[in-house]
């Protein structure tokens, strides 16, 4: 059952709405009575988080995108259907280890910058222009620890994460920061259920992190910047 926003809400767009923190933040919002709008590649993770939102059919709105620059095409399909977010939750990039930075051959490391600093930029160029209309325009990015702390072996995330810190400052000390709420959202350890952490000692929560959603969407003086850290068990 809808608790808080309701579906008189405008819509929130997740992009990486497929992938594992998107994923669990696009459906809780769905649940929640939001309608949320999934741009994604892949239509089979698509189709899945459809599966998984059956019971609020609707208002999940896949959207299916392909090519080397998916955030705008999206958004050029989105502005022709005159469909437009209120709020923009980016959960892109994910994990991986790749070995020692100075090893790291050049094909890796500029996948690693596409995949985890440029799409960011690229879907608040193609996003943020969709937030004209909105009462309080808010657009939230998901990074990790890697951002602060040197991932010895997994370099690349921590040079792209660090980056993708800056871009949400730069976002905000420039103009579009007077007009958009730009935060970031850091989960500074592993997120529990996902299976590709293979040393869950202590892990954040999924209720963590739609809990943190809902506030940065619903308040207008949230910090910029906001960390989660992990529950002991
Ligand atoms: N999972 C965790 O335990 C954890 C812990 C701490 C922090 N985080 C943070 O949470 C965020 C999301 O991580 P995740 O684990 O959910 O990642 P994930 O499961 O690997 O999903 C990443 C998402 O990003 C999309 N994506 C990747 N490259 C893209 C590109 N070039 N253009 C468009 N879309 C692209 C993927 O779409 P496709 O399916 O099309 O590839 C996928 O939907 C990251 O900032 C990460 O640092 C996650």
């Amino acid at each position: 059952m809808p608790t808080s926003a309701g579906s008189a809400a405008p819509p929130v767009l997740v992009a990486g709405g497929t992938g594992f923190v998107g994923g669990i933040i696009a459906r809780s919002l769905v649940a929640d009575g939001r309608t949320v709008i999934v741009p994604a590649r892949s239509a089979d993770r698509l189709s899945a988080l459809l599966a998984a939102c059956a019971d609020f059919s609707g208002r999940l709105v896949p959207l299916e995108v392909s090519g080397s620059h998916p955030h705008f095409q999206a958004a050029e399909r989105l502005a022709a259907d005159g469909r437009r977010p209120g709020a923009v939750v980016a959960a892109l990039g994910g994990w991986s280890k790749t070995g020692a930075l100075i090893d790291l051959p050049g094909e890796q490391w500029e996948r690693a910058l596409r995949d985890h600093l440029t799409s960011h930029l690229e879907a608040m160029q193609a996003y943020v222009p969709l937030l004209g209309g909105s009462v309080d325009p808010t657009y939230i990015t998901l990074n990790g620890a890697a951002a602060s702390e040197a991932m010895a072996g997994s370099g690349a995330i921590s040079v792209t994460g660090a980056a993708q810190h800056m871009l949400t400052s730069v976002m905000r000390a420039e103009a579009i920061g007077a007009t958009v709420r730009f935060h970031e959202l850091s989960l500074t350890a592993a997120v529990a259920g996902d299976d590709r952490n293979l040393d869950p000692t202590s892990q954040i929560t999924p209720s963590q992190i739609t809990l943190a959603i809902d506030r940065l969407i619903g308040n207008p003086l949230a910090e910029a910047f906001g960390a989660l850290y992990a529950e002991r068990r």
